[in-house]
């Protein structure tokens, strides 16, 4: 999927003229400052706003941040200041091809499950519960599926748009809840975000180990 490192530079000014902040709100949503996270991973991070974000919520912790794209990289590095430059180790890679000996206390998978085959959701959730501490948490946000007409048709217009460039391998949302339920994941907490047409549009799980 090497779509993004060509909408990477107008990706995040799409996203704010179309949901202004609900998908940076959701999130976020369970990122609270009590957490005391040591090790985060973010997975598909984008051009680095929720990255941004970790390093101010969490000032000691050490974020590994992989992502595919080199244009997405390179934007997600120009957020970085000079002092949190070590605390942040960037990976260049599909999450499919990375390895690590680490384990985590977060792994956050922000808009990312919703691209991949049902084979590959599963593989994913399955090597993120291989690298998550026994008391950690894995943090999935994405849009749900909901039968208001805008919102199909706004979804099914996100799949036509990201089809086109090879930024994603379905067409449609995958069954969250199947896939949880699939890799023996518990849902800890969950919240619906959106208003007026986005009536709970985007959906924010905290999930853990069984
Ligand atoms: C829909 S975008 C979401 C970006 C960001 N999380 C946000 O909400 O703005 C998906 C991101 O996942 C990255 N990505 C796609 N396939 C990936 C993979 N196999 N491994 C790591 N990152 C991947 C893309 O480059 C892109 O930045």
């Amino acid at each position: 999927m090497n779509g993004y490192n060509l909408i990477a530079p107008y990706y995040l000014f799409f996203v704010k003229l179309v949901f202004g902040d609900l998908l940076f709100k959701a999130q976020t949503h369970f990122l609270t400052k009590d957490l005391d996270n040591q090790q985060i991973l973010i997975v598909g991070g984008g051009r680095g706003e929720l990255l941004s974000f970790c390093l101010s919520q969490y000032p000691t912790t050490r974020i590994t941040y992989v992502e595919s794209s080199s244009k997405m990289i390179e934007l997600s590095e120009k957020r970085v200041s000079i002092q949190d430059q070590t605390r942040v180790d960037f990976q260049c890679k599909s999450i499919f091809e990375w390895d690590t000996s680490l384990t985590f206390d977060l792994v956050l998978l922000p808009f990312v499950l919703d691209l991949f085959s049902e084979i590959n959701c599963l593989a994913l959730l399955r090597k993120t519960k291989a690298i998550l501490h026994e008391e950690g948490s894995l943090i999935v946000t994405d849009f749900s599926k909901n039968p208001a007409k805008f919102q199909k048709a706004l979804v099914g217009l996100m799949y036509l748009l990201f089809n086109s460039v090879g930024a994603t391998e379905r067409s449609k949302l995958p069954e969250f809840y199947a896939l949880f339920a699939a890799e023996q994941l518990s849902i800890f907490k969950e919240k619906k975000l959106g208003l007026g047409p986005y009536q709970d549009l985007v959906l924010t799980f905290q999930l853990t180990l069984c």
